[in-house]
């Protein structure tokens, strides 16, 4: 049967050692809690680090055995890997980075980086002495990016998924990592990429389309000839557990004890691990703020906060961990009386019960990340008010705010507004309470881990079905071969080339996409063949054409189809064209040019083109979405057409396409062989146009009307190359052309 093999850098358990004991305890942290809640249900096994240093084989066996019973395998680390790989790049380069902190904190040293990538390699390792054919492989998180790439070289088929539990960043954060070429690379290799919300699925495609040669439709980008999807899927907790926790007799007792504790004061708690993403001491400014200036307050709210410790020995954290002591004790130092403490701190990790009691007591949640990918203790206390009533206060940086929105949500970075949220918060009516916290509780357990899980693994073999769909359209192989034979069993035959992106490469002028000689001997064996109609399909003026083809026997079709044209005769256009349209247009376009470094304008006899390829890139791209809304209403109103092809954007008469000119041809003879090459937006008119029995191959990508798709213009001539090839072997082995 096939598995699930779940990878991140930590088991959802660490191990400690007591004299020659090792224990087990669960791992901090929202993967660990998130999903460590639900592996265990199927078939499902998961490889990490088991969180400390073991080096003696006798007590990896010993460890080793006791994971395998919670379907857990190790992957050791000797201490320099802690250092280098942990510490010193995921925890020093990409957190920060990826968290917006990379001019405070991200240090790139080459060992690092090294070492990271020899870690990732280990556990490429580890993945492959037990993957399967048909098994699905499910890496998780920043620690491990380069692991599908490197997974996917050694098994091409299988289906990997990545997810990244924390956010990526901008491409101009991105793009200070000197390495980052290849941890995009990395990712890659995965079939379906994940992250917490659509702001990262944004800077995502945004980085790969600029530093990586992709195509990208949406949110599918093809990259290494495999098309890889990229989606939003926000994480969430198992709310059941966390609604029946409050009802066991341990939590129970637990929520009395903190309510005497607390008994004449709102309850406002907060729960993070030490890190500066969660902006601990931006929560105690605000806080402190309240006291100064509501003195009313004293007395009567108290903040009980606890810091989880976390990669304490990054000095980073360890400088943070100074930081908030002192903070804390200077607050209550000066607001402090005999029966009241303003700030109960505790900087340990607590017990499952302990936690739930304080969620299900708490009047306020505080939860003021500067960064944060999801954030799930919001998610959690919202899960365990099973009354319906507290209020959660919640940072518009954390993922969660998308989904929480019935919090009051709160600019972290400005403290008289946390301020003012904590005094809305402790004065909320019940029923205001109750209405948010039911629309909270809804979302909360509609979009669970379970819903999570599900989601992703259903699109994984979507991704799967759509690549394999593919593969079969791939002119390559079997198929290659059929359409060849069908080439030389017919006897009337009419072939329709697109010039640009299908027989030659784009340049960045484009006068140098010149036909090579090697292409002209092609066209002239294709077209000496007296069963032949090769017509030449372009989107070029005609003078261009005439330029380049004038002595062949090709017949020429430009501008889309405004001007035809067959061997030895002149260039004839369609009648009832009119070009008046362009004295308001080109004005207008020339606006876009000045606006646009990079970008020109093409003028041919009835379309004009707005050409970007040069353009910064994405600059182009949002000024050809604003060019096409500008020209919406203008081009109905004068019958013209708004073609969006590559990097250019074509206005022209409605009356001109490719799929008319061609049909034109196609009605005069009676073919048995037709076959259409494009690489285009324009060239699906032409697709579309052809009949049932006509082969259409579209280049370059494989998002299209046609049939089949080759992947670019060395392909194409290697097809055609073949149509002439078995001629010549044929006529050299005095065979018969027709079989
Ligand atoms: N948590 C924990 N030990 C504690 C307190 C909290 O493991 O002593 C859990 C908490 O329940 C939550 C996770 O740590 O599930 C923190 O996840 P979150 O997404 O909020 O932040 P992250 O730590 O992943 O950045
Ligand atoms: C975040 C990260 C996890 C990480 C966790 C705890 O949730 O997304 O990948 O495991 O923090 O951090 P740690 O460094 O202790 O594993």
């Amino acid at each position: 049967m096939s598995k699930t093999i779940i990878v991140s850098n930590r088991l959802p358990v660490k191990i400690s050692k007591n004299e020659d004991e090792y224990t087990l305890s669960p791992s901090e942290g929202g993967l660990a809690t998130g999903l460590g809640s639900i592996y265990k249900k199927g078939n499902n096994l998961w490889i990490g680090w088991p969180g400390i240093e073991i080096t003696e084989g006798e007590d990896r066996d010993k460890v080793i055995n006791q994971l395998s019973e919670l379907k857990l395998q190790p992957v050791f680390l000797s201490q320099e890997e802690i250092n280098e790989y942990y510490e010193g790049f995921s925890n020093d380069v990409l957190w920060p980075v990826f968290h917006y902190y990379s001019s405070t904190y991200a240090y790139y040293k080459k060992s690092n980086w090294d070492c990271y990538r020899a870690v990732n390699n280990k556990f490429k390792d580890a993945i492959l002495k037990v993957a399967e054919p048909g098994d699905v492989i499910w890496i998780h998180d920043y620690q491990l990016l380069l692991v599908p790439g490197m997974v996917r070289n050694c098994m091409p088929d299988v289906s990997i998924g990545f997810f990244q539990h924390i956010p990526f960043p901008s491409y101009e954060m991105f793009r200070l990592i000197p390495w980052r070429d290849e941890l995009l690379k990395g990712i890659f290799g995965a079939d379906l990429i994940g992250f917490h919300t659509f702001d990262d699925v944004k800077h995502f495609l945004n980085t790969a389309a600029r530093l990586l040669p992709v195509t990208a439709s949406a949110n599918v980008i093809t990259y290494d000839e495999r098309s890889v999807v990229i989606e939003s899927f926000p994480m969430g907790i198992d709310d059941k557990k966390y609604a029946a926790l409050p009802l066991k007799n341990a939590v129970k007792v637990q929520a009395e004890l903190i309510k005497d504790n607390f008994k004449d004061c709102k309850l406002i708690i907060s729960i993070d691990r030490l890190d500066y993403s969660k902006g601990i001491l931006q929560r105690l400014q605000a806080f402190e703020l309240l006291l100064q200036q509501y003195p009313e307050y004293k007395g009567k709210i108290a903040l009980y906060m606890i810091v989880v410790p976390s990669r304490d020995s990054v000095p980073q954290y360890a400088h943070l961990r100074d930081e908030i002591d002192k903070r804390v004790g200077n607050i209550n130092s000066i607001y402090r009386t005999i029966e009241w403490n303003p700030i109960n701190y505790y900087y340990r990790s607590i017990p499952i019960e302990i936690l739930s009691a304080m969620y299900s007591v708490a009047d306020v949640c505080l939860v003021t990340p500067m960064r944060d990918g999801m954030n799930l203790v919001s998610k959690e206390f919202v899960a365990s008010r099973i009354n319906d009533d507290g209020v959660l206060i919640l940072s518009e940086m954390a993922g969660a705010s998308k989904e929480l929105i019935d919090a009051l949500i709160v600019n972290p970075n400005n403290a008289e507004e946390v301020c003012n949220a904590i005094i809305t918060a402790v004065n909320m009516p019940l029923d205001e309470q109750q209405v948010r916290m039911r629309a909270m509780r809804q979302i909360v357990a509609k979009f669970n881990v379970s819903h999570w899980v599900k989601i992703f693994m259903d699109k994984l073999k979507e991704v799967k079905q759509l690549q394999r769909s593919m593969q079969t359209r791939h002119v390559s192989g079997a198929t290659e071969q059929s359409i060849i034979n069908r080439y030389h069993n017919t006897n009337k035959r009419i072939i329709f080339l697109d010039y640009d992106g299908t027989l030659v490469g784009f340049r960045s002028n484009i006068q140098q996409a010149s036909p090579d000689q090697e292409l002209y001997d092609l066209l002239k064996e294709l077209t000496s063949d007296p069963a032949n109609e090769v017509v030449l399909i372009s989107g070029r003026k005609h003078e261009n054409l005439s330029e380049w083809f004038d002595d062949s026997k090709l017949y020429l079709i430009a501008e889309h189809g405004s001007w035809f044209k067959q061997e030895n005769t002149t260039w004839h256009k369609i009648s009832g064209l009119t070009d008046n349209w362009k004295h308001d247009i080109y004005p207008l376009l020339e606006t876009y040019v000045d606006r646009t470094p990079g970008s020109f304008i093409e003028e041919k006899s009835y379309s004009l083109v707005w050409h970007y390829r040069n353009a910064q890139k994405g600059l182009g791209e949002l000024r050809a979405n604003e060019l096409m809304n500008n020209l919406k209403y203008l081009a109905s109103d004068k019958g013209l057409q708004l073609l969006s092809g590559d990097k250019v954007l074509e206005i022209k008469n409605v009356e001109i396409n490719k799929g008319k000119a061609a049909l034109t041809l196609i009605d005069k003879n009676d073919y048995d062989f037709i076959i259409a090459f494009g690489d285009d937006y324009t060239d699906e008119d032409l697709f579309k146009a052809l009949p049932d029995g006509a082969i259409s191959v579209k280049v370059g990508s494989n998002f299209s009307a046609a049939k089949f798709y080759l992947r670019n213009p060395a392909e194409v001539r290697k097809l055609l190359t073949g149509f002439t090839r078995s001629q010549d072997s044929r006529i050299k082995n005095r065979e018969p052309l027709l079989s």
